[in-house]
């Protein structure tokens, strides 16, 4: 039989966590020549490198972009991989979520009649404010195979009159990664090490731009962390983005200086994973997170206005806050000792496989 050579795409953190299940998935297969390229979109040890490790990701080609404006970002990343596509020819190019490698190497990809797969298709916040929409629509609109997590995805790509033979309902890849590290996790002192308790303390992350990138949203921000440490311990692994605005616009000392908070670097997944699972709530404005505190059943308040995930919210334990202080304490003081949720659907560790088998067939036919 015909081999298939995939070539998959690794950019900034939430992206490990989704390639590291295909990679597994494909070693299984003969069939598949299988052929990774790092971008170094994030490129840092807290940021790349471990969970590289971590997740036993292997042997990559690397790009070494860097940071940059995102402009710039694109282009060098378009150009780079340009070259190793010439030169590796594969059959597929997959590439996974919404960061801006994601588009780079959709678009060179296209531009050279390979087909491309994207995984977390479908997807739409409806908020152009967000440089993620603005790769998720382009994506999807030259992608060949869609792998959508949820309905509302299936829904959006319809709305956008994609057709339906290029749409597939798999599941959510971020849960095969949970599902098969929740052990290893468990296993992790991640919570004596910090010398916090079960359910004695929140869990807290903080990168987009609406919320780090402006004094005023820092400014009410830290105000409402000051209210919430009086409740409680935050446990804070801070972004490397918002340290430095943090810092370039005054708030880092004022942010430290609160009592009953407790700052550490990027942590490393599993012992990310560690504390999510023990978490009183999670407080964040991250993507991936809303989905595996729906997971895990942890109450999650998200610091955003709108989600691109909204099974979090109908079927899981996600809230959007926004900037509602008022709100989010009130949910606080007040949460629930057992918080109901349904796990969406398809959402059990095996999407991997699903994406796997449909490339496999499409390849052959
Ligand atoms: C977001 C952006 C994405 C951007 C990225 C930057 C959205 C919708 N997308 O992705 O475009 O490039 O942030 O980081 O906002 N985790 C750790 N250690 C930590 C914190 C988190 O391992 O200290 C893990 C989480 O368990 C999860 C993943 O990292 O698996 C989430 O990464 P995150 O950076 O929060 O990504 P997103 O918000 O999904």
């Amino acid at each position: 039989m015909k081999k298939i050579k995939i070539l998959s795409v690794v950019g900034a953190r939430p992206n490990f966590m989704k390639i590291a299940p295909l990679l597994r998935e494909f070693r299984k297969h003969k069939r598949i020549e299988s052929v990774l390229v790092h971008t170094g979109q994030h490129y840092s040890c807290s940021m790349s490198d471990i969970f590289i490790k971590e997740l036993k990701i292997g042997r990559h080609i690397a790009l070494k972009a860097g940071p940059g404006e995102p402009i710039e970002q694109v282009k060098k990343i378009m150009g780079r991989f340009r070259k190793v596509l010439v030169k590796e020819r594969p059959d597929i190019v997959v590439v996974v979520g919404d960061v801006n490698s994601t588009l780079a190497c959709a678009l060179v990809s296209a531009s050279l009649g390979i087909k491309v797969a994207h995984v977390e298709a479908g997807l739409r916040s409806f908020d152009f404010s967000m440089p993620e929409e603005i790769n998720r629509k382009f994506t999807d609109a030259i992608s060949d195979y869609l792998f959508v997590t949820e309905p509302s995805g299936l829904k959006n790509l319809r709305d956008e009159a994609i057709p339906d033979e290029r749409i597939f309902f798999v599941g959510n890849i971020m849960i095969d990664s949970l599902v098969s590290s929740i052990k290893a996790a468990r296993k992790k002192n991640t919570l004596s090490l910090l010398g916090v308790k079960r359910r004695e303390y929140a869990l807290l992350t903080l990168h987009r731009p609406s919320n780090v990138d402006n004094a005023n949203s820092l400014s009410r921000i830290v105000n409402i962390l000051k209210k919430i440490a009086k409740m409680t311990t935050i446990v804070y692994p801070a972004h490397p983005r918002a340290v430095k605005m943090l810092k370039a616009l005054g708030y880092w000392e004022n942010l430290k200086r609160i009592n009953n908070i407790i700052i550490t670097r990027p942590l490393g997944y599993l012992d990310f994973l560690r504390l999510m699972i023990d978490a009183k709530f999670v407080l964040t404005d991250s993507g991936g997170i809303q989905e595996e505190t729906t997971y895990l059943g942890i109450p999650c308040f998200t610091i955003r206005k709108n989600t691109e995930r909204p099974v979090t919210i109908t079927q899981g334990t996600n809230t959007l806050v926004g900037d509602n202080q008022k709100l989010l304490i009130s949910l606080i003081s007040r949460l629930p000792r057992r918080i109901k949720r349904k796990i969406p659907k398809l959402w059990d560790g095996k999407t991997a496989r699903r994406i796997t088998a449909i490339l496999m067939r499409a390849a052959s036919g």
